[in-house]
């Protein structure tokens, strides 16, 4: 990882602590803000949001703040597609070809490569952060270890 990737992997995982942090704001304004953020700093990002757990379903995301197209799935049952499954396995989940993926969930024709982080309370998965790139194999392994940092960050807020 050279210098430069990592003053911007820290500068975003500090903006995303501020963000966090904040005191007049709810937690989907917040989760909100960060989807912003991320779309506008990672140009590879297209679609980001969040799906978390229905407390009362049983086993079901649904579908919280997010930036980017509409999306038909409003409500994902564990297992299905490649959140359902992160929320089965309770680990990152990256897909640089959503067409060689048979378990998926497509929401736009434009997106090629999709990456699913858990976010964990005290080792328990309570929701993900889903990122779309319209771009094939462009998820790279600093995003990925920047995007679990802000998920370890976000677990203060469930
Ligand atoms: N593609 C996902 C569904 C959610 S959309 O990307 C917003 C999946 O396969 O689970």
């Amino acid at each position: 990882m050279n210098q430069k990737t990592v003053q911007n992997s820290q500068s975003l995982i500090n903006s995303v602590r501020q963000i966090v942090d904040k005191k007049n704001a709810t937690r989907d304004q917040k989760l909100k803000e960060i989807s912003e953020l991320l779309a506008e700093k990672i140009e590879v990002f297209d679609w980001v949001g969040f799906y978390l757990v229905d407390p009362d379903a049983d086993r079901e995301l649904v579908l919280g703040p997010y930036v980017g197209e509409e999306t038909d799935h409003t409500r994902i049952p564990f297992g299905k597609g490649i959140c359902g499954q992160a929320a089965e396995t309770n680990e990152t989940f990256v897909v640089q070809d959503v067409s060689k993926e048979e378990n998926y969930l497509a929401c736009s024709v434009h997106v090629k490569a999709e990456i699913v982080v858990p976010i964990k309370k005290n080792g328990e998965f309570v929701a993900e952060l889903d990122i779309d790139s319209h771009t094939k194999d462009s998820l790279t392994d600093e995003h990925r270890k920047v995007l679990e940092q802000i998920c370890e960050n976000l677990s203060i807020l469930f």
